[in-house]
């Protein structure tokens, strides 16, 4: 279980986050919704332990690691603009973990398959179009077998056409890969077939609700109000 208590970050003297709290339950995927500027990425980043809150914790699995660095979170991270490794060939970014000592060999088959990487394995990363690219990203996340996955708006590249599959993949994986989850998106559509659960980031806080249709009601509404209020 992933666990975000009362999170307080500044760039300088400017606060995004204050005081966000959330929870994500083994298997569940948490979508988070908000405006361009309103610390979504901030978020994930401070997850990821390559922030450092000003105040609150993290807490994955019972353990506070607002302390530890990201190495050892085991955190699987996807941030907006993934980067592969442009010299390495698909197999060679998804396994990558393997030269840390972390990851495990007989997922490999199973990411491959269920990502429709099999044709793929061999071809370099500038080879792919940008939805093979965020197969690879997240297929390279979950091998190294994390506690925790945070996927940053991992289909906002793909054209339309490829995303209606695409969304459906990554459901199926992330159903079966059964981690706390954090995937940030603006499309409804997409949120509401990947999501279990959404949450939005507006002034700094986070705010749970039901429905992805509640989600862009309060959007709307805090438009209105400016994104501070
Ligand atoms: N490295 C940084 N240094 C200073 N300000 C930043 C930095 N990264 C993001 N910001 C600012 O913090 C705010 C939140 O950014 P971000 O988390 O990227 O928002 P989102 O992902 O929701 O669009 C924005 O106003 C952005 O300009
Ligand atoms: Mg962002």
């Amino acid at each position: 279980m992933l666990k975000v208590e009362n999170v307080h970050f500044s760039y300088g003297d400017r606060p995004v986050l204050r005081g966000v709290s959330l929870s994500v339950e083994p298997g569940e995927v948490r979508v988070i919704f908000g405006p361009n500027g309103s610390g979504k990425s901030t978020l994930l980043r401070v997850v990821a332990g390559i922030l450092r809150p000003d105040r609150g914790r993290i807490v994955i699995d019972g353990e506070d690691v607002t302390d530890r660095p990201p190495e050892d979170r085991r955190v699987g991270y996807v941030p907006q603009r993934p980067t592969l490794f442009p010299h390495l060939t698909v197999r060679g970014n998804i396994t990558y973990s393997l030269r840390n000592g972390r990851g495990d060999p007989d997922r490999l088959d199973e990411l491959v398959k269920l990502l429709g990487l099999e044709e793929h394995l061999d071809r370099r990363p500038d080879e792919l179009s940008g939805g093979y690219q965020s197969r690879v990203a997240l297929a390279r996340a979950l091998f190294s077998d994390p506690r925790v996955l945070l996927l940053d708006e991992p289909l906002s590249d793909v054209d339309p056409a490829a995303k209606r599959d695409l969304v459906r993949r990554f459901r199926e994986v992330l159903d079966r890969a059964g981690v706390p989850t954090l995937y940030v998106t603006h499309d409804p559509w997409e949120a509401e077939c990947v999501g279990d659960s959404y949450t939005v980031l507006l002034g700094g806080r986070a705010v749970d609700v039901d429905t992805v249709d509640e989600a862009i009601e309060r959007l709307k509404r805090g438009a209105g109000l400016g994104e501070g209020a």
